[in-house]
């Protein structure tokens, strides 16, 4: 998650005035990724947005949970959560593309995100990462042709002690090797 998808979480409990062993309504979401996301559909989202507009800083709830049931955000979000939040689309498509934990489009069957925050990087993270994406023909943020797997970067995961770190359909994996990884894309290739 990045620095400033936090700083917008903690904007956010303040405002929901939370405990703080009380989750966000976005909070619910994040470190999740499920591997069997439905197909989007406009009645769904409707009532995903409905549930959370009344929300205070209802668009990163309302993101978050459309990411979490679609595993992106689709184009069409866009002005149903403006027309929701009575917000423009320019607002909305900014706040979307400001963070980068909201994807543009569908992710894979499985979801790699690789810490590439400084802790990670000393332990050879970026090394590791680069042969990983190398051997995949893909870039950040990018889909295996296979649709098997999605490699996205994160920014410390708070599992700095056993840099470099992974979290794999949201479970962490710590001192990560080539070897390590290839039995995650062996996983995920798997049928
Ligand atoms: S820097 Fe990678 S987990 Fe903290």
């Amino acid at each position: 998650m990045s620095v400033a998808i936090l700083a917008a979480e903690f904007l956010t409990r303040m405002a929901q005035n939370l405990q703080p062993d009380q989750p966000s309504a976005s909070e619910q979401y994040l470190g999740e990724d499920m591997t069997t996301y439905i197909q989007w559909n406009n009645d769904r989202a409707r009532e995903i947005i409905a549930a959370h507009a009344l929300f205070d800083g209802a668009a990163l709830p309302i993101l978050h949970a459309l990411q979490f049931e679609f595993g992106f955000i689709h184009e069409e979000a866009i002005p149903l959560i403006a027309d929701a939040l009575n917000l423009s689309r320019a607002e909305v498509h900014g706040i979307v593309t400001f963070y980068h934990d909201f994807r543009r489009d569908p992710a894979g069957r499985h979801v790699l995100k690789l810490c590439r925050a400084e802790a990670c990087q000393s332990m050879n993270g970026t090394g590791v990462a680069q042969d990983l994406l190398a051997t995949l023909g893909i870039s950040w943020g990018e889909t295996t042709p296979d649709g098997s797997l999605t490699v996205e970067g994160v920014y410390c995961l708070g599992l700095c002690a056993c840099a470099p770190s992974a979290l794999y359909d949201g479970e962490p994996i710590g001192r990560l090797t080539l070897d390590t990884l290839a039995d995650v894309v062996r996983e995920a290739r798997a049928p």
